[in-house]
């Protein structure tokens, strides 16, 4: 059950009052790792079916999205993992209706049912900030620079509901409690730059929370902060995502980010899903070799602090012009002809577990699927 009183809306005329909204924030239990979270539950929120994002170039359409799909379920925390240039913050884009008008967008995402591709812009603004939220990577492009945090938080609150100011100023004064940022009365009045980093990004998710949302995109959400405060941070984020029953899609470059961090994850490679699984299915049994690459990229995983970085080698296709069969092919240190002629679906592999590989038991029979990269780079 949220402890956060869903603010009042139009359609739900009792006011909490204040007071209630006050109690409320004092009385905030704690969870800190998912094994503590609420577990999702068999409620499906969003249904993201066979998606497809093309813009057009001088030089040939971009295809940074060739074919997603995923559910997440009610307070579900979703990963999706892919180096840069993969496709997630377009896809995200195109649940949010932000991409831009040249975006050539197929397939369908659906929210609790309801199509939100080819939703009217007043319908989209409805969902958008209120249903569905959004934690951008760098603060600093979200929020005002000349406006108070204050301010910025009540107006998000106005735009979906009608209330009191001073209503709203409480609903802030509670987030900004809730996220753990101190003297929160008196920080209402500060402006973004006299907050540090770690601080923005947490007022970006009591913006995010601040109307009780059904799912929250964050992307990247701590990549421009050192490793303690994004830590704290993605802790923060689990905590507060049971206070308002939220699920999240989690996205990163860093696969390291992911771990106990989310329910499930989805690897994308060139636009497309190319693993899916448990998040320790993922990291313990990967049956795709792009995901061994990323697993062999982590530096701490092993508890090894002066393992070298084993990024792997070579960079992601060109979207104008990809290759012929998998396209991770040209980087895969199992690619046989086959791979170089077909692309690989993304089939059942284990239970509950996709992966898109033609070659997917040789990384079952492995003792260490992060091998493969090493003995093809030893062999350089
Ligand atoms: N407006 C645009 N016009 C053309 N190409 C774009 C546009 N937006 C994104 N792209 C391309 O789409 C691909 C996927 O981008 P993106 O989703 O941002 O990747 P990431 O996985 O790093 O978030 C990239 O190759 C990017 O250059
Ligand atoms: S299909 Fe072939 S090239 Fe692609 S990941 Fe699997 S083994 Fe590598
Ligand atoms: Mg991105």
């Amino acid at each position: 059950m949220s402890l956060t009183p869903p603010i009042n809306t139009p359609a739900s005329p009792t006011p909490p009052g204040e007071a209630a909204v006050t109690e409320a924030a004092e009385d905030v239990h704690t969870a800190h790792t998912l094994a503590d979270a609420e577990p999702p539950s068999d409620e499906e929120i969003l249904a993201v079916e066979d998606l497809t994002v093309e813009f057009p170039t001088d030089d040939g359409a971009v295809q940074a999205v060739r074919g997603l799909s995923y559910r997440l379920r009610a307070r579900e925390v979703l990963g999706i993992v892919g180096e840069s240039g993969s496709g997630k913050s377009v896809s995200s884009m195109a649940i949010m209706g932000l991409l831009p008008k040249s975006a050539r967008i197929r397939g369908s995402i659906r929210y609790r049912g309801t199509e939100l591709l080819g939703l009217r812009p007043k319908q989209q603004r409805a969902l958008r900030g209120r249903r569905i939220a959004m934690i951008f990577q760098d603060p600093m492009t979200s929020l005002n620079p000349v406006r108070s945090i204050g301010d910025q938080l009540a107006e998000a609150v106005l735009a979906h509901h009608l209330v009191p100011r001073r209503q709203a100023l409480a609903r802030a004064r509670e987030m900004l409690d809730l996220v753990g940022i101190p003297q929160a009365e008196k920080r209402l009045r500060a402006y973004p730059h006299e907050f540090s980093g770690g601080m923005r990004q947490r007022v970006m998710i009591a913006m995010a929370i601040i109307n009780d949302p059904d799912v929250i995109i964050a992307d990247e959400p701590t990549t421009a902060l050192d490793v303690t405060v994004q830590a704290q941070i993605l802790e923060k984020l689990l905590e507060v995502k049971d206070e308002v029953n939220a699920a999240i899609l989690m996205i990163t470059h860093d696969l390291g980010v992911i771990a106990g961090m989310a329910h499930r994850t989805l690897v994308m490679y060139a636009g497309k899903p190319v693993e899916v699984a448990g998040t320790d299915q993922v990291f313990y049994e990967p049956r795709m070799p792009y995901t061994a690459g990323l697993l062999g990229s982590i530096p701490a995983l092993d508890g090894d602090r002066d393992a070298r970085l084993r990024p792997i080698g070579g960079s992601p296709p060109s979207l104008i012009q990809l290759p012929v069969g998998c396209p991770f092919s040209p980087r895969c240190p199992l690619a046989t002809d086959e791979c170089r002629t077909d692309e690989p679906a993304l089939a059942e592999v284990g239970d509950g577990h996709l992966a898109a590989c033609h070659h997917h038991e040789r990384l079952a029979e492995a003792e260490d699927a992060t091998a493969f990269f090493r003995t093809a780079e030893e062999g350089r």
